[in-house]
């Protein structure tokens, strides 16, 4: 089948079924025809718990699928793939978080929200990229335990002096794969680039930046910018929207290799097999969703 017959399938599929796709911002492009919203892990999140759409249909990695179906549990929630799971997420696990805990005992803890639904059931808050700052500052403690990213969290106790931000040692491969060198080699290159960086990469990498954001805001950032050009650090679905929404600027990816392989997997083929037979649902068990849905409440609420 073409990818517009595809297309028209789902779009009709949507309205007979009141079903809405969201997406994040590093799924394959062609994605995005589809998606009722497009963005950040945050926006995202924020959508699914304010749907009255009986099926989300996610297109994003399971941590995300499952936070929409414990924001909207009397909703449907699918997966379009399966295998499409985060291995910074897999980092950590209960047991893990546990011992973390156990080392350092009273301590408040903030979970990335890519992070399981029992790891977000043992911790005090979550936060995404876009909301990490603030989030710890909101806080008000003087130390706090961050999981599972040790680049983010490494990057919170940055811009929070009076914080000791403990980390624990996840990471997402896709960034921590780029290097300082494959800055200074792209700079070198392009001397008049910005460079825009997502705070799941080294310190190292984000000192030579000029702007750090999550997806969506480094998207904004490009748009409002009076520059004409940019090296974007991040996973590569970012470059190839900034290239179709503003083709008067010029948008640079910082390396071949900053690509999420669990990210592509979803297909226009996947999501019109879920939709069409209300496969590959997500169910998380009730105790564990109720604990969640309170660390993931409390940041939605700031
Ligand atoms: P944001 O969506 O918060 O920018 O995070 C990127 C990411 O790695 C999602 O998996
Ligand atoms: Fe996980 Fe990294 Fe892929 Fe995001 S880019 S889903 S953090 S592996």
């Amino acid at each position: 089948m073409q990818n517009k017959e595809i297309i028209e399938r789902i779009n009709k599929l949507k309205k007979e079924k009141n079903a809405i796709i969201l997406a994040h911002t590093y799924q394959n492009i062609e994605i995005d025809e589809v998606a009722d919203y497009t963005g950040d892990s945050l926006y995202l999140s924020r959508m699914a718990a304010k749907t009255d759409a009986d099926i989300i249909v996610f297109a994003g990695v399971y941590f995300m699928a499952e936070t929409a179906k414990i924001l909207s549990p009397e909703k449907k929630v699918l997966l379009p793939n399966t295998k499409s799971g985060c291995l910074m997420a897999d980092m950590i696990n209960l047991k893990q978080l546990r011992e973390f805990k156990n080392t350092h005992p009273d301590i408040p803890v903030v979970c990335y929200i890519n992070s399981t639904a029992e790891v977000k059931s043992e911790s005090d808050i979550c936060c995404t990229s876009a909301n990490a700052v603030d989030v710890v500052r909101a806080l008000g403690a003087k130390e706090v335990l961050f999981v599972p990213d040790t680049h983010l969290g490494t990057y919170v106790g940055r811009q929070l002096k009076n914080v000791r931000v403990i980390t624990y040692p996840g990471h997402c491969p896709t960034h921590d794969r780029i290097t300082p060198a494959d800055i200074t080699e792209m700079k070198q290159k392009h001397p008049q680039a910005k460079v825009l960086a997502h705070p799941e990469c080294k310190s190292e990498v984000l000192e030579l930046a000029d702007f750090v954001g999550s997806t969506t805001a480094i998207m904004k950032h490009a748009s409002e910018s009076r520059s004409k050009s940019f090296i974007i650090v991040t996973e590569k679905g970012v470059v190839d929207r900034l290239k179709r929404d503003y083709p008067d600027k010029e948008f640079l990816p910082v390396s071949d290799r900053a690509i999420c392989p669990s990210m592509k997997l979803n297909t226009l083929d996947d999501i019109l097999n879920v939709l069409e037979n209300d496969l590959n649902e997500i169910h998380v068990d009730s105790g564990i969703a109720k604990k969640a849905f309170k660390t993931i409440e409390r940041m939605i609420k700031l």
